[in-house]
């Protein structure tokens, strides 16, 4: 049967998680553990979605649900789908399941439905259903959309079809997935994670354009707090000797409840503000430091980071015996992503006994390089497997 496998990678923050939230600079490397998704139609003429061979529950899958609506609607003909996810990388453990996994969702679904042109060319410009994250009431935008991009329903004059790895766009898929990223956290997300994911490598968002850099969109989005605005920028991984030491703590923490967390202690008590402040400076710092290659400072940077962390109330103890245990053999150490259980993660010149240190104090462990690929199509056949007619 026809199928369409997509993959993307998961991500570890080096610096800047909460604080990112509201506009402050962070930075993202692509880790090599990938979520895998295959989708081929159903082998039935039912109208049920399979997900790994059972029916599909919208409750338990948001995420390819939210996608589902977007990029596969029923009410348009879109016949049911059979979904394969497989993958390395732990869920709700702050590496990027849920961004990993809906940047490879968008990307087979856009190549299994292909895309109208308004001309020859294939641009934003041209794509005949506009350039939008439109997922039910999200608001994301990005600078890279033309003026037009939100029509709905508007299929243009439709020059030329094109379909497979032709239609897939790394930044539409990063655009969907930070859409879909921000129902899930009830309107408060980055673009750190659908960006990291997506574009692989290392991911810099800023509150200005970086000079040096390779400067890629700029991103909006309202929040209950006001309207937040980042730029994201890549950068290439370094030849440098230098490894990511993750380690688990078994204990599973959904981003949106620690969000939540930090918007509540921020409405509660206005003057913590400064504790997110100085998270976005030392974000700043390690933002130079890990483009003047400076190793060692880049890891002073990370423990930093967790200190002030710690004191936003997002670290557990489960974290700290591992940040602890893997400090002496690492540059530097910190939890990542939205914590409250969930990973740690170290920058290391010494995988093995860092590896080692953190498994001995209970944690299991994931080494990956500083850096891997982004959003990749692994699998595409020419012919569409639905189109809008
Ligand atoms: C989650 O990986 C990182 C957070 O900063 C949330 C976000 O950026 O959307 C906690």
């Amino acid at each position: 049967m026809q199928h369409i496998t997509a993959s993307a990678p998961g991500k570890c923050i080096l610096f800047g998680e909460h604080a990112v939230v509201y506009g402050h600079p962070a930075v993202a490397v692509a880790i090599d553990q990938r979520i895998k998704v295959k989708i081929e139609l159903t082998d039935s003429n039912s109208h049920d979605w399979k997900l790994d061979g059972l029916i599909f529950d919208p409750k338990r899958h948001p995420h390819i649900e939210a996608l589902k609506q977007r990029l596969w609607p029923s009410s348009l003909g879109a016949p049911a789908l059979s979904i394969h996810i497989e993958g390395e990388i732990p869920t709700a453990s702050g590496l990027g399941s849920s961004a990993a996994l809906s940047v490879a969702a968008s990307a087979a679904l856009r190549a299994a439905r292909g895309r109208w042109l308004n001309g020859d060319v294939n641009s934003p410009e041209n794509w005949a259903e506009g350039f939008s994250s439109k997922i039910s009431d999200t608001n994301v935008h990005s600078n890279n959309q033309p003026k037009d991009s939100l029509r709905e329903g508007k299929l243009g004059d439709r020059v030329k079809f094109i379909s497979g790895s032709q239609s897939v766009d790394v930044d539409e898929c990063a655009l969907l997935a930070h859409a879909v990223e921000a129902i899930a956290q009830r309107g408060r997300a980055s673009p750190m994670d659908s960006s990291a994911c997506s574009h692989g490598d290392i991911v810099v968002l800023s509150d200005c354009v970086e000079d040096g850099i390779e400067w890629q969109y700029s991103r909006t989005l309202t929040t209950p707090e006001g309207d937040r605005e980042w730029q994201i920028h890549t950068v290439k991984p370094p030849a440098n000797d230098v490894y990511l030491v993750i380690g688990n703590t078994g204990i599973h923490a959904p981003t949106s409840k620690q969000v939540e967390k930090v918007a509540e202690m921020l409405k509660n008590n206005p003057d913590r503000v400064k504790e997110i402040e100085t998270i976005g400076l030392i974000a700043k710092r390690g933002i130079k430091s890990l483009l003047s290659g400076d190793y060692e400072s880049v890891g002073r940077a990370m423990s930093e980071n967790q200190l002030m962390l710690q004191s936003i109330g997002v670290s557990s103890p489960e974290l700290e015996d591992l940040i602890r245990a893997a400090s002496p053999s690492s540059l530097g150490a910190k939890l990542t992503g939205a914590g409250g259980g969930g990973c740690m993660v170290a920058l290391t010149r010494d995988p093995k006994a860092t590896s080692e240190a953190i498994e001995l104090a209970g944690g299991r462990t994931i080494i990956s390089s500083f850096g891997a690929k982004g959003l990749e199509l692994e699998t595409a056949t020419e012919t569409p497997l639905w189109s809008i007619s």
